[in-house]
């Protein structure tokens, strides 16, 4: 057990599966007292009974962060069993590969909803609670999508796009207040997101395919090693890190 982040409360949203699900493990394992949140409840329950048999270290909660009065209520949570909220690892997100000309209304409002409003609702409602105790660390879960046009990501990047660019924005606005927001930038990692582990090379489709040769690297990355970035970025090592976008990505964004 490590102490990196010794006696912090952590909320960690999307914390059933992938991403998510690891970094609850390794913040816990460092200490941290984890909420994981997710709108899979049976997922989310069993995150924190792998992490916690005895529910002291991580509790389960069932939250869609669509849903405000579920966001409300996932902070109140947070407050009500540790008294504060020193983390928010904003990780919850869906995929989206549609191409601009089948465009629908209501994939946009769906993605957009999850990965851009979603992470704004849960900065609202966390930040009070930060601002009062003069202190606190953001962690968005963005993606080289942010930065780079894909092909069929029409949605899904703008929506990764503008949670850079929220990263940004609250980090000025809140930095003299001793609140730090930062971003990550997975490249493709295997998760339930991308259809799960596809490193053996009879299930690689052709479009993992070519974005496996785009990462220099190699290959894909591992949940733990973009939890290993939000970790650094959540922790008092980096203290004096805001506003900043760690790529975790292979080498994808340097070419
Ligand atoms: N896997 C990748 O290649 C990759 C690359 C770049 C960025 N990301 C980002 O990483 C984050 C985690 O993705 P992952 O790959 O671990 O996927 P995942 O599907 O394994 O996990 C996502 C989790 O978010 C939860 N979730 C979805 N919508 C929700 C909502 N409205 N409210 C609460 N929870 C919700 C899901 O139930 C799931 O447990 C996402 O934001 C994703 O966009 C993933």
């Amino acid at each position: 057990m490590g102490e990196r982040l010794k006696k912090k409360v952590a909320i960690i949203t999307g914390a059933a599966s992938g991403i998510g699900a690891a970094t609850a493990e390794l913040f816990a394992r460092e200490g941290a007292v984890v909420l994981v949140a997710d709108r899979n409840a049976a997922g989310a329950e069993a995150t924190a009974r792998r992490i916690s048999p005895g529910g002291e270290q991580a509790r389960a909660l069932r939250v869609d962060v669509y849903e405000e009065a579920d966001v409300q209520a996932m902070i109140r949570a947070a407050l009500d069993a540790w008294g504060r909220t020193d983390i928010l690892v904003n990780n919850a997100g869906v995929g989206s590969d549609m191409d601009i000309r089948s465009f629908t209304p209501d994939e946009f409002d769906r993605v957009l909803g999850i990965n851009l409003r979603g992470p704004l609702l849960c900065c609202k409602h966390a930040l009070p609670a930060m601002l009062d105790a003069g202190r606190g660390a953001i962690v968005n879960v963005a993606s080289i999508s942010s930065t780079c046009g894909i092909p069929g990501q029409s949605i899904y990047g703008p929506s990764k796009g503008g949670l850079l660019q929220l990263t940004r924005q609250l980090a000025v606005e809140f930095a003299d207040r001793h609140i730090r927001v930062n971003a990550v930038s997975p490249g493709t990692v295997e998760t339930p997101l991308i259809g799960g582990p596809v490193h053996d090379s009879e299930r690689l489709s052709d479009e993992h395919k070519w974005l496996r040769a785009r990462h220099p690297i190699g290959r894909f990355g591992q949940p733990v090693e973009v939890a290993a970035a939000i970790l650094f970025l959540a922790s008092d090592e980096a203290s004096f890190i805001t506003g900043a976008n760690l790529a975790v990505d292979g080498g994808y964004t340097a070419q």
